[in-house]
């Protein structure tokens, strides 16, 4: 089976936003800063292009560790990544949500997010999911937690509804910049039979023409699902 299709969901781990500052003797908060700008510049590229769904993996769990000067930064970014977008989303037809346990948020910034995902939720056109302490075998944990207190058995259907992205498709393409080999924990359950690309280039550099590159690299790929080439 050929897939000639562009890709209806992509998801991307952003990885590289401190080693980009660090390169240019700036502090790691700048490099995420720059990786906002990336994150505008991308969405924008993606959605544009035909793609309907978009799923950012923006801080894991396991960021929680680091100096909390950084991690107060990307909370404080978060936020006014949402005051900033949020007209954009509106006039565009995105659909924003959070997966994660965003309890730890303090409530200015978990007011926020309810407040957008609230105001964009009939919209149709396209979605963009921020993973924000988010973890992907907390998320499995948590889906397997839900469908045995509602006495549901678990198929493949009953489990994906019941995950973070449940009512969504899987992502066809994983992209991971920064240079690193790994999944770190993300959409594992999702990502069973995604193209998964990954890219030296630091988030603040990734670019269009790179994007391009991938989705035209998708496009033409055999997807087998484990079956032989028909
Ligand atoms: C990885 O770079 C990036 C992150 C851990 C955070 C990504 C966050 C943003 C782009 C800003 C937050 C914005 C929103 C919209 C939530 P790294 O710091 O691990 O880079 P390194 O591997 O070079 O150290």
């Amino acid at each position: 089976m050929k897939s000639d299709k562009l890709p209806r969901h992509i998801a991307i781990i952003m990885d590289g936003n401190g080693r980009w500052a660090k390169r240019r003797l700036m502090p790691r908060n700048y490099g995420h800063k720059r990786g906002v700008d990336t994150i505008d510049r991308i969405s924008r590229a993606v959605f544009d292009r035909g793609v309907e769904i978009l799923t950012l993996f923006a801080f894991s769990t396991e960021n929680l560790n680091r100096p909390k000067e950084e991690v107060s930064g990307i909370f404080e970014l978060f936020g006014k990544y949402i005051v900033k977008n949020l007209p954009d989303m509106l006039a565009r037809g995105i659909r924003f949500k959070v997966i994660g346990d965003v309890s730890i948020c303090d409530e200015e910034l978990r007011k926020l997010i309810a407040d957008a995902e609230k105001k964009t939720e009939a919209l149709a056109e396209h979605r963009l999911n921020i993973c924000f302490n988010y973890g992907g075998r907390a998320d499995i944990v948590r889906a397997a937690n839900k469908l045995s207190a509602e006495g549901v058995t678990a198929t493949e259907e009953t489990f994906a509804s019941a995950l973070g992205t449940g009512g969504l498709p899987d992502p066809d393409v994983v992209i991971r910049t920064g240079g690193e080999h790994r999944i770190s924990n993300f959409l594992l359950y999702q990502m069973a039979y995604s193209e998964i690309y990954f890219t030296g280039t630091l988030w603040p550099d990734f670019g269009e023409k790179e994007l391009d590159g991938i989705i035209a690299d998708f496009m033409k790929t055999h997807r087998r699902f484990g079956r032989i080439e028909q």
